[in-house]
């Protein structure tokens, strides 16, 4: 997609002017991953949504960059929680530079995005509003990690695990979609486009936990998911159909073992199951896009909708 790409550059060169490197280490631990890239999604998605709403982006750029400074501040504490060691390509921020100092990172950037969300062209009493929302977001991004952790210990059932998602992944996308309307002041389409983004992330979600299993050069630990004991959707299934995995929960395990279990999972149509999951909520979010108008820019979000689960990485 071409326009995506163009949409990536712009936002780069945002990030480059509103999170600046500074001389303090801190700022290469804070700097290290959103340098490393990233397909940019969420302040792409509301760089589409703002166009679809025949308004500015430029406007609300600094926000657009608070959108990926919160999720990359999540990302760094969830590779400390799920000790991981890639992302991106590249070593991540706690096993580079300490989880005292990848705390840190993340701290700033949670904190230096607000900053940058009041800085936007736009009335302040949509900046205020636009604040809630996104406080409110990161409260549900805690909650939905905590269910993931707590998870790793009880049994866990379809409806949970989508509550889980919804928090942990699904609110961030919504509040990327949706806050073009709370920042334009065009409040009637809050709440469908709240909406839309809810089950985009969700189908966005599962479609991560199956690359987590299938996927090639994904630019982060495979099996991962397994190897925590992550009740994944695949897991649910997996153990509702009777299927025992040796290397759930084991930590470590070698290459081998871990492909005999994506084997389980695939030939207990498992996996399958998670992918026509993740295509139902991705149907399911095109739907809300009717409250847009009927443009060709409606079209260019229903596209990147449905790359959100054709994505290889
Ligand atoms: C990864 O998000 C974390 C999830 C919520 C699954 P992305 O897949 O958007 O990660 P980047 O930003 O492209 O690295
Ligand atoms: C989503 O879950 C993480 C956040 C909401 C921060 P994962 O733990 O599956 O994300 P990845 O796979 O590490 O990117
Ligand atoms: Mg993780
Ligand atoms: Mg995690
Ligand atoms: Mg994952």
């Amino acid at each position: 997609m071409k326009t995506l790409q163009e949409k990536v550059e712009i936002i780069n060169r945002a990030i480059t002017r509103y999170l600046p490197e500074q001389e303090l280490g801190l700022y290469k631990a804070a700097r290290h991953l959103i340098k490393a890239g990233g397909k940019r999604l969420r302040p792409v998605i509301a760089m589409v949504i703002t166009e679809a709403l025949e308004e500015d982006y430029g406007r609300i750029m600094p926000a657009l960059v608070a959108l990926e400074a919160i999720h990359n501040f999540t990302l760094i504490h969830d590779d400390i929680m799920d000790r991981d060691e890639m992302r991106r390509n590249v070593k991540t921020v706690h096993s580079l530079f300490g989880d005292a100092a990848a705390i840190l990172a993340g701290d700033t950037l949670f904190a230096e995005a607000f900053k940058l969300l009041s800085m936007c062209d736009v009335g302040g009493e949509n900046i205020r509003k636009a604040v809630q929302v996104l406080s409110d977001v990161c409260v549900k991004i805690c909650e939905g990690q905590y269910m993931d952790l707590s998870f790793e210990t009880k049994m866990v059932k379809e409806p949970e695990y989508i509550e889980m998602v919804k928090l942990k992944t699904g609110a961030l996308i919504a509040a990327s979609s949706s806050l073009p309307a709370i920042l334009f002041g065009k409040e009637e389409y809050f709440q469908p486009l709240w909406e839309y983004g809810l089950l985009a992330g969700i189908g966005f979600q599962i479609h991560d936990d199956v690359l987590d299993l299938i996927g090639k050069d994904i630019g982060k630990d495979w099996g991962s998911d397994l190897l925590k004991g992550k009740k994944t959707l695949i897991a649910i299934k997996a153990f509702e159909r009777g299927v025992e995995l040796e290397t759930f929960g084991k930590q470590k395990a070698n290459i081998e073992d871990i492909k005999k279990d994506v084997e389980k999972l695939q030939e207990c149509g498992a996996i399958d199951y998670a992918r026509n999951k993740a295509q139902e909520y991705i149907e399911m979010a095109k739907k809300r896009l009717s409250c847009l108008k009927n443009t060709q820019k409606r079209r260019e979000i229903e596209e990147l909708t449905d790359f959100l689960i054709k994505r290889s990485k």
